[in-house]
């Protein structure tokens, strides 16, 4: 990936517990660089958590105030920058994101992506089957995150594996 001046952000994509937020943490330790979640951002600016936002006002409003958020997140510079895994949607988002930083795409296989989010609550998306919930959305956004600089497969992968990697 080419790092032009003034865009020294590291932005990471990707499914649903792909460890994003986990590698995030290790990078930005690494790098000395500031750690920024997305999601939490968002819970903290609307002071509910992203459960919440999707049972009572929707994604369609989600998905806004994530722009929102990713866009005010990438105003600022030396940042580990993990996004919600829905986040590469919107054009306006991934342009953005290809302006601001190194964007990296981290991806597993459905089966391990399936086995790590196994009881998990708090991803709305996957209410009811997820299994099936998985492996439909990742179909659907199989092209959505093609547009990375680069892309790491996880699978198999501890944190510190993915972190040597992403190096
Ligand atoms: C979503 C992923 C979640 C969160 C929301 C929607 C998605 O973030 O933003 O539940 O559409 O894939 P993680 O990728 O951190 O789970």
């Amino acid at each position: 990936a080419e790092c032009r001046e003034h865009s020294s952000n590291i932005v990471l994509v990707g499914m649903m517990a792909t460890g994003k937020s986990t590698v995030a943490v290790l990078l930005a330790e690494e790098l000395g660089y500031e750690l920024v979640d997305v999601d939490q951002v968002i819970v903290r600016k609307e002071g509910r958590s992203i459960a919440e936002i999707f049972a009572q006002s929707g994604e369609a409003y989600f998905r806004k105030v994530e722009s929102q958020c990713l866009a005010e997140v990438l105003q600022a510079d030396k940042q580990i920058i993990s996004t919600g895994g829905g986040a590469v949607l919107a054009p306006a988002n991934t342009r953005l994101m290809l302006e601001q930083g190194v964007v990296i795409a981290l991806t597993a296989t459905a089966e391990e992506i399936i086995a790590r989010v196994s009881g998990d609550q708090n991803r709305p998306l996957l209410a009811g089957n997820a299994e099936e919930r998985v492996r439909g959305i990742m179909e659907e956004r199989r092209e959505a995150y093609r547009f990375a600089h680069c892309t790491v497969d996880t699978t198999g992968l501890n944190t510190a594996e993915v972190l040597q990697h992403i190096l």
